[in-house]
Formats: structure tokens, sequence, C-alpha cells
């Protein structure tokens, strides 16, 4: 299914260039800074104080009004992540993109780049700060206005959060809050198909940091306790075929399978006190022929999220599963993570869904998520962010970082 999505944003993708080359058009013409950015022609460098002064500065919800425009749907990111380097440069920054391959993306033939963005020429910072741009293939929402209710896709998952973690960065800078080598910008693209930004950034960026690290996701603008673990599997079942009336005679497979699958609905998983009870979702079931026939043949694609002990949660579903007549396959296995939520000041929340955060796991800071917007409605039509919550949010990311310093 999910599969199937993006293939089909690769085919649009591909039409969209081919439409531009007969029209002789460039299919990406580079979006034009908005005029607000001009007056930062007046910039002044400070170098007594390491400061870069732009004489204006972006407001969070005029930010995320222009990033969200320009479509960014996983795959599509080459034009984004262009705009967003001709920004953060024009506000002063020493910005690097990083170009990211991907076997399973090559089809759009387009080059894929993350942003590493830092002030003066220090790359390596206490702190980074990091937010995914690209954004879930679930379809377009045109850019609409509710009150004070900001609609369209990625508002915010998650470029609310990345728009906060700019302005918040920029109103550090310019009140001397931060200095070079205390914060580092890392915008990442993938994350909604298989983490390949954050998996490239992680492995051959060759930037160190050293306090910690925050990541933006729609978390309410609570800071998150940590997140659920992610095991998802499909299951395969074979069995033999006959007549419905002589069961004895055949083996169902459809039958088979959802014994086993009441024994992992009904089994005690891992439940932890910070993130609660781990859960089973049987997402597809497909099998079978027709009533009157025992099937001889199910596939199913579950997930499980996991609050704890991921390993001995995927043995038991292995002993489960593998069987003389079903076989398990794994798709994704990513370990709950425990976040740090030592800042006070903040309400807590634990989630439930999967971030950037597992390829961190090497690197030895603080790691914290946070952002304005609510995962409920992430990943539908409905998804928006509130502008009270945008300007929340940068307060949110700056008390975050200077506790942090
Ligand atoms: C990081 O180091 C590797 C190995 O030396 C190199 O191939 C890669 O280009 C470096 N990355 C950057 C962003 O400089």
């Amino acid at each position: 299914m999910f599969l199937k999505s993006v293939f089909l944003v690769y085919s649009l993708l591909v039409l969209r260039v081919y439409a531009a080359n007969i029209m002789g058009l460039s299919p990406f013409k580079m979006s034009v800074i908005q005029p607000l950015l001009s007056s930062s022609k007046n910039s002044q460098i400070d170098c007594d104080h390491h400061s870069v002064k732009s004489s204006k500065r972006w407001d969070v919800v005029d930010m995320l009004k222009a990033m969200a425009k320009i479509d960014s749907t996983v795959g599509y990111e080459y034009e984004v992540m262009h705009w967003l380097r001709d920004v953060l440069e024009e506000q002063g920054m020493t910005v690097e993109m990083q170009l990211v391959e991907d076997e399973h993306q090559s089809v759009t033939g387009l080059a894929r780049h993350n942003i590493y963005a830092y002030m003066g020429k220090t790359r390596d910072t206490s702190i980074v700060v990091s937010s995914h741009i690209d954004t879930n293939p679930e379809g377009n929402i045109p850019y609409h206005e509710i009150g004070e209710e900001i609609h369209v896709r990625g508002a915010c998952d998650a470029k609310g959060p990345a728009a906060g973690q700019i302005v918040a960065f920029f109103e550090l800078w310019d009140a001397s809050i931060i200095k070079e080598g205390d914060v580092s910008l890392l915008f990442v693209i993938g994350e909604e198909y298989n983490g390949i930004g954050m998996k490239t950034a992680v492995e051959s960026l060759n930037a160190t940091w050293s306090k910690a690290a925050i990541f933006g996701e729609p978390t309410e603008n609570k800071l998150s306790k940590g997140h659920k673990g992610n095991f998802r599997f499909d299951v395969e079942a074979w069995g033999k075929k006959s007549h419905s009336g002589y069961p004895e005679l055949g083996f169902s497979a459809i039958e088979f399978y959802l014994r086993k699958a009441n024994t992992l609905l009904n089994a005690e998983l891992p439940y932890s006190p910070v993130l609660g009870p781990t859960t089973v979702n049987i997402g597809t079931i497909h099998g079978g022929v027709a009533a009157n026939i025992i099937p001889d043949y199910v596939k199913a694609e579950m997930y499980i999220r996991v609050a704890d002990d991921i390993e001995k949660v995927k043995a038991y579903v292995e002993e489960l599963f593998n069987t003389e007549h079903s076989q398990m396959t794994i798709v994704q296995y990513l370990k709950p993570q425990y976040l740090s939520f030592d800042v006070p000041g903040f309400e807590l929340i634990a989630c439930a869904y999967a971030t950037d955060i597992p390829y961190f796991e090497s690197i030895d800071v603080k790691k914290y998520l946070y952002g304005p917007g609510s995962i409920s409605v992430a990943h539908t039509q409905a998804e928006f962010v509130t502008v009270t919550d945008l300007y929340d949010s940068v307060i949110g990311y700056k008390n975050l970082i200077t506790y942090n310093l």
C-alpha cells in the first residue's frame, strides 16, 4: 500500500518533468525568495560579537506558509531544499547541502539533499536541532486557513516544527544568547519513506554534537518522554484446498493464521511505565477463494508498536508464526526510544509513532522530541497547525536550546 503510493508519486513526478520538458520549462524553477527578505541586503556582519544581524527576520507563520506551499512529498524534495538553502544563506548561515542517494528513488533522476546549516565555520556544535522536510504521500492539501488553523500538507508533520526551530534559532542568535559553535540546524529528507536522509547524515556528514539533539515532530508542544518502537512484519500461511463440506480433506490456511493471530492478540506483551502498552494491529488479511472452498493461502500485514523489550517481542512472534504451515518476514525493526524530558516547564507526552531518532542511537547526546500540532491529524486530509501553537513552539524550542547550552 505504502509502496504503491510512493510509486504513484514517482509516476506523477516523471510526468511532471516530462510535461515541463515539452513546454521548454524547467520543472523546478527556483522559487523566488519572498520580498520580505530583500531587506536583508542591509545585513551587517558584526565580527566583534560573532553575530550576523539581519535587519529582517522571518515570522514563524510566514515561514511555514512559504515552506508549505512548495510540494515536498517524499521523493520530491529537490525544490524545497534549494529554497531552504537560499533562505538560510540570506539570513547569514553557512549552508551545506549533503547529497542523499537512495536506490529506491533513483527513478526520479533528481538529486535529493539534506541541509546542514551553522554560523561561521564551526560545523561541530553543542546542540543539533533537526526536522524532516519531506511530507508523507497521503495526498496534497490545498493551502487554506480556518480561523487560526493553517491547513496544508506538512503543517505539523513536520514543516511547522521546522519553521519553529528556524525562528527560535534566529531569535536566540539575535539576542546573543547563542554564538558560533552552539547550535546547528539539520534538515533531512526521506523520513516518510525509509529514513534515508537521517541515515545518510549520521553516517557521512562527519559533524559531531556534544550535548543535545532536538527533533521536531508534532507533540502538541509537549515534551515527549519517548516513542514506541516499530515491529512490522508480514505473515504467510499455506494449507490445502478442499470442498468446504469436507474440511478434514484439506487444511485451512486462514483458520491456522487466525488461531495464531488470536494467541498474539491475547498475549501479554511488554508494558512500559513510560510508553504504555505494546499494541498489535492486523493491518490487512488477504486469502481464500470462495466461501465453499477451504483456503490454501493467506497473507497478513501486521504492525506491533513496541513499548519495551523488542527482542522479546520478536522472539515471541517468530516462534508463533515460523511453523511448518506459516512463515513471517520482518519489514521494519526499530527499538523503542526513551528520550530526555528534564527541561522544566513542559507538559509531557508519550508517542506511538516512529521518527528518525533511532538513527541517532550511536550518538551520545541527550535527545528531545517536541513540536507544534497533533499526530492525530498528521497523515490525514485534516492536517493543520494553529497560529498560537506555532508561536508557542518558538518559545519551546528556545527553552530546550538554552537549557542545554
Ligand atoms: C565524511 O567523510 C567521508 C569519509 O572520509 C567522506 O567520504 C565524506 O564525503 C565526508 N562527508 C562530508 C560531508 O564531508
